[in-house]
């Protein structure tokens, strides 16, 4: 009886970690098939090309705008961590809103960054709004 009142709450938590990870876990995926090869799997970048995304205060201020960067590009000058970078990205159309939400979930909180989580609803709206 003991074994069981312990058992089930460490099932539940277990459950609930497993569920809470999973949307990195494809957000990570996609990254590494969409966006590494430029961004590089450690999010570094590629000196004075293509920003970083690691440790990026442009992606720390800038999360209402992310969802369009990737779904429609970005060009133009940008300054990331006060180093400005100006080489067209282009959008990247057939990922669906569920994908975006977990890229940008997935590199909110990679390597080292801490942006918090972005629901899909605040997607979707940003979404609505850069179109
Ligand atoms: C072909 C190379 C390339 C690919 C692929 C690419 N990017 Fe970019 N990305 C860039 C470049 C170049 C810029 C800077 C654009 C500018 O100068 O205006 C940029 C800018 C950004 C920025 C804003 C600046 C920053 O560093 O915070 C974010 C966020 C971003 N990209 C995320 C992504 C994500 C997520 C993916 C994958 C879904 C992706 N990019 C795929 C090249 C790329």
């Amino acid at each position: 009886m003991r074994s069981k009142a312990i058992l089930i709450p460490s099932l539940l938590i277990i459950l609930l970690l497993s569920c809470e990870s999973k949307p990195y876990r494809q957000g990570e995926a996609l990254y590494q098939h969409y966006c590494a090869n430029c961004h590089m799997d450690d999010g570094s970048g590629l000196a004075g090309n293509i920003p970083p995304l690691a440790r990026s205060d442009y992606l720390a201020q800038n999360q209402e705008h992310i969802a369009c960067i990737i779904r429609y590009g970005q060009e133009g000058e940008i300054t990331v961590n006060g180093r400005v970078y100006q080489n067209p990205m282009a959008g990247i159309p057939e990922l669906t809103e569920f994908e975006i939400t977990n890229i940008i979930n997935f590199i909110n909180q990679a390597w080292g960054n801490d942006n918090g989580y972005l629901p899909l609803s605040e997607v979707r709206k940003s979404l609505e709004d850069c179109k």
